[in-house]
């Protein structure tokens, strides 16, 4: 618990700078356990699951064109939007995080290989990692 509260703290600080460019090195080999399902960057179509450019943000199963479970559409209308803070609790079981989803995918192990890939991800998104919630105005 402790080490996960502390992932948690290092990726809330990590969010408000800018990511080192070695995480979004390490992070771009860590999507390839994605890959298969999700695309990223330019021209980038939903394929067995929805495309992940400006995931940051986004409600969770919003992706207009895609057709998402029961589940994925609920835990958005019940107020799930993606963040650095909420990938972290989804990427490590994402069948626990959002029960009755359909991505089969039993979870990434190590708290670091999810910050990598949230820091990699978050290149193709323009809105903060962060809680837009949590940000003080500016
Ligand atoms: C075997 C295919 C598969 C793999 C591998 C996979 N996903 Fe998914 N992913 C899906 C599907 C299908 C959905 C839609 C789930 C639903 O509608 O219940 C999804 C949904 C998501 C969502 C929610 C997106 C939204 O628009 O709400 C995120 C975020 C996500 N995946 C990230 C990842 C990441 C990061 C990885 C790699 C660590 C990964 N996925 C691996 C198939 C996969």
């Amino acid at each position: 618990m402790r080490v996960l509260a502390l992932g948690l703290v290092i990726s809330a600080l990590l969010g408000a700078t800018a990511f080192a460019d070695d995480s979004v090195a390490d992070g771009e080999k860590v999507f390839k356990k994605c890959a298969a399902c999700h695309a990223v960057g330019e021209g980038a179509k939903n394929k067995v699951g929805p495309e992940l450019n400006n995931l940051f943000g986004r409600v969770a199963g919003s992706h207009p064109d895609f057709n998402y479970s029961k589940a994925m559409v609920e835990a958005g209308a019940g107020g799930l939007v993606w963040t650095s803070e909420t990938l972290h609790q989804y990427l490590v079981k994402p069948k626990d995080f959002v029960k009755g989803n359909k991505m089969s995918f039993p979870g990434l192990k190590e708290q670091e290989d999810i910050d990598n890939l949230v820091a990699y991800l978050s290149t193709f998104s323009t809105a903060p990692t962060a809680d837009p919630a949590a940000t003080p105005a500016q």
